[in-house]
């Protein structure tokens, strides 16, 4: 015995493989020999003990896996954080190992029930004691780790288990004396292994094969240049000497039949504490989220995307609310290895709702633009919510909010405005970095989220029900009259699906009627729209019969053709050529539309803007105000409007693919709505529902 290094460990008298609970465990249902098990064991003791203090806690009658210490809790200082196991086959032992610790005068945090942590079986420090590696994929919430890191006071790398074989992380992760570190590189994934090597260097990295991993080589117990471990192949052997370490090996094969080796058979009690935080050169900045964070997922999400970005966190305070009702907050500080990679979470942290701390104080950055329709490379990126920005110690709300723009702002009134990239002119101020900056989530009430949910569900499943449909149709009829009557907006985006499957006289019709106050579209909607009001055809697809007619291919181009002799479409209007239809609609009731080309026109219609800028331009223009956008079985221009819209206008996309509404869904504003159906069927209903509410309308007064 040497230094005060300690380690606890449970003499194996009730062990036993009673249960499966990990991959291991099957098949090996009472296999195990109790006396091999307990000679093995006390081998495994007198190694540890000839070089450290071994502490032993009462093994317990029915808790045959309480001989794995490792899993009581995790021990940083006088502090300890319990296990809070994921099976009931195991709960059972905590209150002994709580009984232990408290015993020995530690401080025991225990985490809220349902928070699955499985103490340092899934959490293990690094040997210099700079931070802490934290599994998590199977037996240990991600949530926890955000607490583990605020009550220790360090920080936490979180890695992402993938392999049921290692579901603790002392399965196949082992940090050793002097920064080394044994592992199984597959049992991570990719983004745990990216923070992984950004952390330890590849001289001090022992990434081992298969075959030692399933012996359990990386659940080794280290102590100084000694590595205790099952058994190594003579190759990792010769590794381990490279790097300075001598292993000892000692047969555990009784316990790899419950899933664990000589780690699991131990808990160090005594870890390197080091009160200062560590010099690691990492940037660090800090961040506050208020809301339903547990509810809503919020915290998991942003822990997730610091440490999917190749960042650290650590919770600083975690106020959950007095209710489940109320709202919490969370301030949380994120650390990473180098300016671009903080810049880059730091972005989508904002987009989440956090706020950069400490955000009182300071205002957002500007840089002046010297180059016109170029940024500087660390500017902020908008997004469809809105958004404040902090100047000169006021915060003013940003116009013209929409996606992948930059904020420009104006310092004398001041006004901060969304403008692209290309409209920057020299002497702009824009928003760089991520001070002052913050994006303003409504909370939205939790049965409302919940509803939004279960819709996306429904989309992701990309079966809709008849009685969805309906349900939906009626929701937008009702809307639609709604607004008419109080004078709302109504934007609708069509394609070409809408002739072709009988929708254009619905669409016409509620042009007529006054339901839709702008249209928006390609060539190809206004091309066979016409082509139906002059020659009955949709893409020479008889619309009565239903059936192709001799010559109909070139019928769209006659009714190009046509157009272009009267030099637009109203002219065609005005002079008696196009006496139908939905284009027909809007010049006559004074309905504006914006048709915007693409590389497949034909034609096109003189009124088709083939300058992409300037139709980008005029679509902006047009659903500015929106009250409600209907996407009507158009991809492209469904998600081009989709970027230039605020949250807070209400979407409802209808196409018979899927993917094209779950796009739109994804931009996860709770105001979409998403129908996964036939266009024309769409169209067809909702008319019928607003004649439906139109009558009722009549029988009531
Ligand atoms: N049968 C135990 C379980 O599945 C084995 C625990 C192994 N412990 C460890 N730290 N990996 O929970």
């Amino acid at each position: 015995m040497t230094s005060s290094i300690r380690f606890l460990m449970c003499a194996p008298h009730h062990y036993e493989v009673d249960y499966v609970i990990n991959p291991w465990m099957e098949g090996n249902i009472h296999r195990s020999s109790l006396e091999t098990a307990q000679e093995q064991w006390q081998n495994l003791y007198q190694i540890i003990a000839d070089r450290a203090d071994v502490d032993l806690v009462k093994p317990q009658q029915g808790w045959p896996d309480m001989v794995f210490t490792a899993n009581a809790g995790l021990i940083l200082g006088n502090q300890v954080v319990l296990s809070r196991f994921l099976h009931p086959e195991r709960q059972g032992e905590e209150p002994f190992f709580k009984e232990w610790f408290e015993a020995q005068g530690h401080q025991v945090f225990t985490l809220p029930p349902e928070l699955p942590f499985e103490g340092a079986g899934d959490a293990l420090l690094d040997r210099e004691g700079r931070w802490l590696w934290a599994g998590y994929g199977f037996r240990t919430e991600l949530d926890s780790h955000g607490l583990v890191a605020e009550w220790l006071n360090i920080e936490v790398l979180s890695l992402h288990l993938m392999d049921e074989r290692f579901y603790h992380l002392d399965t196949c992760f082992c940090p050793l004396t002097n920064g080394y570190l044994l592992y199984y590189p597959p049992a991570f994934d990719a983004y745990s292994n990216r923070l992984i090597e950004l952390r330890v260097p590849p001289e001090k990295r022992i990434a081992i094969e298969e075959a030692d991993a399933i012996n359990f080589a990386c659940n080794s117990v280290n102590i100084d240049s000694l590595v205790i471990m099952n058994k190594a192949s003579d190759e990792l052997k010769a590794r381990l000497a490279e790097a300075g370490f001598e292993v000892v090996e000692t047969p555990l094969t009784e316990f790899l039949k419950a899933g664990g080796a000589a780690k699991c058979l131990t808990l160090r009690v005594t870890e390197p504490l080091h009160p200062e935080p560590a010099k690691t050169g990492l940037l660090s900045r800090t961040v506050t989220m208020t809301g339903h964070l547990l509810d809503s997922g919020l915290v998991s999400r942003a822990l997730d995307l610091v440490m999917e970005g190749g960042g650290s966190f650590q919770v600083l305070n975690f106020d959950l609310g007095e209710q489940r009702q109320s709202t919490s907050s969370a301030d949380i500080r994120v650390s990473a290895p180098s300016q671009e990679i903080m810049d880059e979470i730091m972005a989508q942290l904002i987009d989440l709702g956090a706020v950069a701390l400490p955000a009182e104080q300071q205002d957002a950055h500007l840089v002046t633009i010297t180059q016109a329709g170029v940024a500087p490379d660390d500017f902020y990126s908008s997004t469809i919510y809105p958004t404040e920005v902090r100047v000169r110690g006021e915060w003013v709300r940003v116009q013209g909010q929409r996606m992948d723009g930059v904020i420009v702002v104006s310092e004398s009134e001041p006004v901060a405005t969304c403008k692209l990239l290309r409209d920057l002119a020299v002497g702009d101020q824009v928003i760089v970095g991520y001070d002052g900056i913050r994006s303003v989530r409504s909370t939205k009430d939790r049965s409302r989220a919940a509803a939004a949910t279960e819709e996306f569900s429904f989309m992701g499943s990309g079966v809709s029900s008849e009685r969805r449909v309906e349900l939906i149709v009626e929701q937008v009829a009702w809307d639609l009259r709604r607004l008419r009557d109080q004078g709302g907006k109504v934007a609708v985006v069509a394609g070409p699906v809408v002739i072709h499957t009988g929708g254009g006289d619905h669409l016409s019709r509620l042009i007529r009627e006054g339901y839709v106050q702008a249209l928006l579209g390609g060539n190809a909607i206004a091309v066979h729209d016409i082509e139906q009001a002059m020659l009955g055809t949709s893409l020479g697809v008889d619309m009565k019969q239903g059936t192709s007619v001799r010559g109909g291919h070139r019928h769209h181009l006659r009714a190009i053709n046509s157009i272009r002799r009267c030099g637009s479409i109203a002219n065609a209007v005005d002079q008696g050529v196009l006496t139908r239809g939905v284009l027909y609609e809007c010049v006559k009731n004074d309905v504006p539309f914006s048709l915007a080309g693409s590389i497949r026109d034909d034609g096109p219609l003189p009124d088709t803007k083939m300058d992409l800028l300037e139709a980008q331009a005029d679509y902006a223009r047009l659903i500015e105000g929106c009250d409600l956008i209907l996407m009507l079985s158009t991809m492209l221009h469904a998600i081009g409007v989709g970027n230039m819209t605020p949250a807070g206008v209400k979407m409802v996309c209808v196409d018979i693919n899927p993917a094209v509404v779950t796009k739109l869904a994804d931009r996860g504003s709770l105001e979409s709505t998403g129908v996964v159906t036939d266009v024309g069927l769409f169209l067809s209903l909702l008319v019928k529902q607003l004649d439906r509410l139109t009558q009722r309308h009549v029988v009531v007064q």
